[in-house]
């Protein structure tokens, strides 16, 4: 079976509903067609400020969301970044044959040390992307699905691949990036115009799943629109409307047309009731799901464990094969 891989970071509290639409309600998606791996890169949690003992929470909530979505232990192999030492030692090699220049490009890592300030931000921040190529590379992957904001870091993996393969003979497999348009970008509420990020400057616009649904339903009420009052899917003219209308569609299963044809006539503070409402009806027994998985942390570790053996055995093969190309010896 052709093999699917990706990645969520323990960087918060809850997913919020930019990840879960645009990225992990896929990987639930193909783990029937897809040998599927699935993980929580900790590694790349220490590349902004941390504390280990939040991190170590935030990992483990990260898995029980994980599961609590459908993501199943049975079907794909869910492990955390940490217990897989041969990413770390296949970023290095991949550090050596990236330019400077050419991570210095990266859009992300612009954006993410000008927030942090240039002198404030580490190296990790620098060659996160390599690191995540190196998530990817290691596992033979065909498809990683993401959202939109992960496509540079995917070109990269790619052009990676490529390069070691010319320079060293063939041994990485060239992935592609699976990103559905339609969810690709979720947009913050209050600033329709931006990707829904946890690092805003306000969490106004932003829904996490794990919140109260109360809450959520008062950040969605409040979400900025327009001055007009139709309510029609136009992303430049009216990208507020267009993005509750993408996030009701995402969550109710119907189609946007047929939402747009449903609302003729009426107003804004309908589609805002009925967004959340139907939010509301997803994440009420999502949070008890996720509770209940964190109420028995040894079956959360067996699952890691599982998944960490099975990530191993692929990865080591990997690891081996890239050692041999660039001339290490092999261990006595
Ligand atoms: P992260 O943890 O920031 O986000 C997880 C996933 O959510 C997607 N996403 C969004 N999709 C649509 N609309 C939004 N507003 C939105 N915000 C976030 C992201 O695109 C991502 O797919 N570098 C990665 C984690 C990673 C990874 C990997 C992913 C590390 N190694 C290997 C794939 C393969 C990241 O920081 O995602």
């Amino acid at each position: 079976r052709p093999r699917v891989l990706s990645g969520i970071q323990p960087t918060s509290d809850s997913f919020h509903l930019g990840n879960y639409l645009g990225a992990v309600r896929q990987w639930v998606a193909l783990q029937d067609d897809f040998d599927a791996f699935y993980f929580i890169p900790d590694m790349h949690a220490l590349t902004v400020p941390f504390d280990p003992k939040v991190l170590a929470e935030r990992t483990r909530l990260s898995v029980a969301q994980l599961l609590a979505v459908g993501v199943d232990p049975e079907r794909s192999t869910i492990y955390v970044q940490s217990h897989i030492p041969e990413i770390a030692q296949l970023t290095w090699v991949l550090s050596c044959i990236t330019g400077f220049g050419e991570a210095s490009r990266m859009t992300q890592f612009k954006d993410k040390s000008a927030k942090q300030g240039v002198d404030a931000a580490g190296v990790g921040l620098f060659t996160y992307p390599i690191l995540m190529a190196a998530d990817i590379l290691a596992f033979g992957v065909d498809r990683v699905p993401v959202g939109e904001d992960q496509r540079q870091h995917l070109e990269l993996t790619r052009d990676l691949a490529q390069r070691f393969n010319s320079r060293f003979g063939t041994v990485l497999k060239v992935p592609q990036a699976h990103i559905v348009s339609e969810f690709a970008k979720i947009y913050d509420l209050q600033n329709p115009t931006a990707k829904m990020s946890k690092s805003a400057e306000t969490d106004k616009g932003l829904i996490n799943l794990l919140d109260d649904p109360k809450r959520s339903a008062k950040k969605i009420r409040s979400a900025v629109t327009d001055t007009g009052s139709e309510i029609r899917f136009d992303v430049a003219e009216k990208p507020g409307v267009s993005n509750l209308l993408t996030i009701q569609s995402a969550l109710s299963g119907v189609g946007v047309d047929d939402l747009v044809a449903k609302y003729e006539g009426k107003g804004y503070g309908d589609l805002k009731v009925d967004t959340a409402e139907v939010l509301a009806e997803f994440v009420t027994p999502l949070r008890g799901r996720v509770d209940e998985y964190l109420s028995d942390p040894a079956e959360l570790d067996a699952v890691l464990a599982r998944g960490a053996a099975r990530a191993r055995a692929v990865a080591s093969e990997t690891l081996a094969s890239v050692y041999d190309k660039v001339g290490f010896l092999a261990p006595g």
